[in-house]
């Protein structure tokens, strides 16, 4: 290849490359939501030591209808990684927060077939333990068909049929209070999916529009086995 041959591939390559980070790095990543503290059931606020490594906290955000689940990682850490999703593009996961930045936060419906913790029942938890399909301590499992998450790597896909990660919940973190706030998701196209596919369901749980509001300036965070009256093992 003589020299302006090169040239222009190279020139190519350098506005490809810039073109798709720029497609990236517009594509799915965490958007702004207002801020909503999270709270006990009682409605003090929460504490970051508070938050077990036994199993998931339920909180809703950014909006009534969406569940999410804030997740004790332990002597684990996140690792922020590229990750894609089905329907809001590629994302980096943020990191974990906290003293020990073992905290996480994601948006608590599967990617396969949208399963999602209910009053009756959760087919998706945190299985700090371990569990026979998990087959290592500390996945997220779905119990519906058998996927298995790990929260540690951005909640990426380690077996089962789902398609991607679940999708992240920015939260902030006071060193001063040891509290801490949900400030924003990667999810707007999928939580637009969901709503669509769970409107009926929705609208009986939280009444008509409410399920689309916005969580308000606080939200609660209670223990999966309190929010749920069935979580299956798997
Ligand atoms: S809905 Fe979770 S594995 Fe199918």
């Amino acid at each position: 290849m003589d020299r302006r041959g090169f040239v222009k591939l190279c020139t190519g390559t350098v506005l490809t490359t810039a073109f798709s980070q720029s497609l990236s790095s517009r594509a799915g990543q965490i958007e702004a939501f207002p801020p909503a503290k999270l709270v006990k059931a009682d409605g003090s606020p929460l504490k970051a030591s508070e938050v077990g490594l036994n199993e998931a906290m339920v909180f809703a955000y950014p909006f009534n209808g969406i569940p999410c689940y804030l997740i004790n990682l332990g002597n684990r850490t996140a690792h922020p990684q590229a990750m894609d999703s089905t329907d809001d593009g590629v994302f980096s996961n943020p990191e974990g927060v906290g003293k020990g930045n073992h905290l996480v936060a994601f948006i608590a419906i599967c990617s396969h077939q949208l399963s999602y913790p209910t009053p009756e029942i959760s087919y998706l938890r945190y299985a700090n333990e371990g569990s026979e399909l998990a087959g290592k301590p500390g996945r997220i499992v779905c119990c519906a068909h058998g996927s298995v998450y790990d929260p540690a790597e951005g909640a990426r896909v380690e077996s089962g049929p789902a398609p991607a990660p679940l999708l992240p919940v920015a939260l902030d973190y006071d060193a001063a209070t040891d509290g801490l706030t949900a400030t924003g998701v990667v999810g707007k196209a999928f939580i637009q999916r969901f709503f669509k596919n769970f409107k009926g369901d929705l609208i009986e749980r939280y009444g008509a529009g409410v399920y689309r509001q916005d969580v308000g300036e606080t939200t609660k965070a209670v223990p999966l086995s309190q929010y749920s009256a069935v979580v299956p093992a798997c």
